[in-house]
């Protein structure tokens, strides 16, 4: 504390994201990043790039945007790409998620949303899971201004079919609706498909976790003009160069590697299906997953001390010590040998 803080630093208590140690020889399953490393040419795109650190890079990507255009058959005017989803989220709140009535966001969920209504003063309600943790679109039926879903959901890793967001969009055409899909890829239904008929509807996206970028540092949104214009005003008034000419040459390079895409991302899905009935048959309750990550809890042991068990053993997984899921463990799904690994320690344990 400083007498040099302004009262919105005094009134803030920042996300805390997953721990990131810095010792060889551990399994990290606490922060989803996705266990195979990036296509070799992002490795070889990024080398290429490094001619050009000169000089400063392209304000609005055009590259970048270009290539999330041509991916999902769209225009690249209706694409935003910022450093990480995270910042693109930050925009989101900032430019479209402040108004009089409150924004809605399920009571479980990604923990970084109330962080920014806290920075950006906007009002929010926490609409609360159904009991077997899912989203329920008719308990959004209720005055707001916006509502923001992670699809599939974090932590619980459920997902929410395309139509079920068709009919939330539909029942709020004067409210904004957007879709974070971070984990998208790895089986649930993107609502990319709905933009083109829906102004209320903008969807988030991620290169950290089906593309291996987390350290890349690369997000894009995608919706009609003018919510993209809206992130460009509010980009524009904040950093210029949000992603270096080093990140946007790797990031179209990832986005273009369709073969490396397709073949990690179904190990990745192949590993959850292995995981999940390693740990079912451990006595977990295993929630339904189509992220790249299993959210599950032990039928007689609480999820902080098998948490800190596993830690003490060199497995890092995640644990949230909040009402309705402190008993859950999240695991991100690692590889083959990474999942097999946590299974016998596990077995150990219990
Ligand atoms: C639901 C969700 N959205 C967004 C993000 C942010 O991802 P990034 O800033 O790496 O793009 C995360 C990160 O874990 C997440 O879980």
């Amino acid at each position: 504390m400083s007498r040099f803080w302004s009262s919105v630093v005094h009134g803030l208590s920042p996300y805390v994201p997953g721990e990131q140690p810095q010792l060889d020889g551990i399994v990290k399953l606490n922060t989803n990043e996705n266990p195979y490393g990036p296509s070799p040419r992002v490795l070889a795109a990024i080398a290429a790039a490094t001619d050009r650190l000169r000089l400063y890079p392209d304000p609005r990507a055009s590259a970048l945007c270009g290539t999330v255009a041509a991916r999902y058959g769209i225009a690249p005017e209706q694409v935003f790409v910022g450093n990480g989803s995270d910042e693109v989220l930050a925009h989101i709140f900032q430019a479209l998620l402040k108004h009089d009535a409150p924004l809605l966001f399920p009571d479980i969920t990604y923990g970084f949303y109330p962080v920014y209504c806290r920075l950006y003063g906007i009002r929010y309600e926490e609409v609360p899971l159904d009991a077997a943790m899912r989203v329920q679109i008719a308990d959004f039926r209720r005055p707001c201004s916006a509502i923001l879903l992670s699809n599939p959901n974090a932590p619980t890793g459920i997902g929410l079919a395309r139509a079920a967001i068709e009919a939330l969009v539909a029942e709020h055409p004067d409210q904004l609706v957007v879709i974070d899909e971070a984990y998208v890829d790895f089986g649930a239904e993107s609502a990319v498909s709905l933009v083109a008929r829906h102004d209320n509807l903008l969807i988030v996206q991620t290169l950290s976790k089906s593309r291996a970028l987390a350290g890349l540092r690369v997000g894009f949104a995608i919706g009609q003009r003018p919510l993209i214009e809206a992130l460009e005003r509010v980009k524009g008034s904040f950093n210029s160069y949000p992603l270096g000419c080093l990140a946007i040459a790797g990031a179209v390079a990832a986005l273009k590697d369709d073969a490396w895409f397709e073949e990690t991302r179904a190990r990745i899905i192949a590993n959850r299906a292995s995981l999940a009935r390693g740990l079912s048959e451990l006595g977990f309750e295993v929630l339904p997953s189509v992220a790249n990550f299993v959210f599950a809890r032990h039928r007689s042991r609480g999820g902080a001390q098998l948490a800190a068990e596993l830690r003490e053993l060199g497995v890092l997984v995640r644990h949230f010590p909040k009402p309705r899921i402190e008993d859950f463990l999240r695991i991100t799904v690692g590889t083959e040998d990474q999942c097999s690994r946590l299974i016998a320690l596990v077995r150990r344990l219990i």
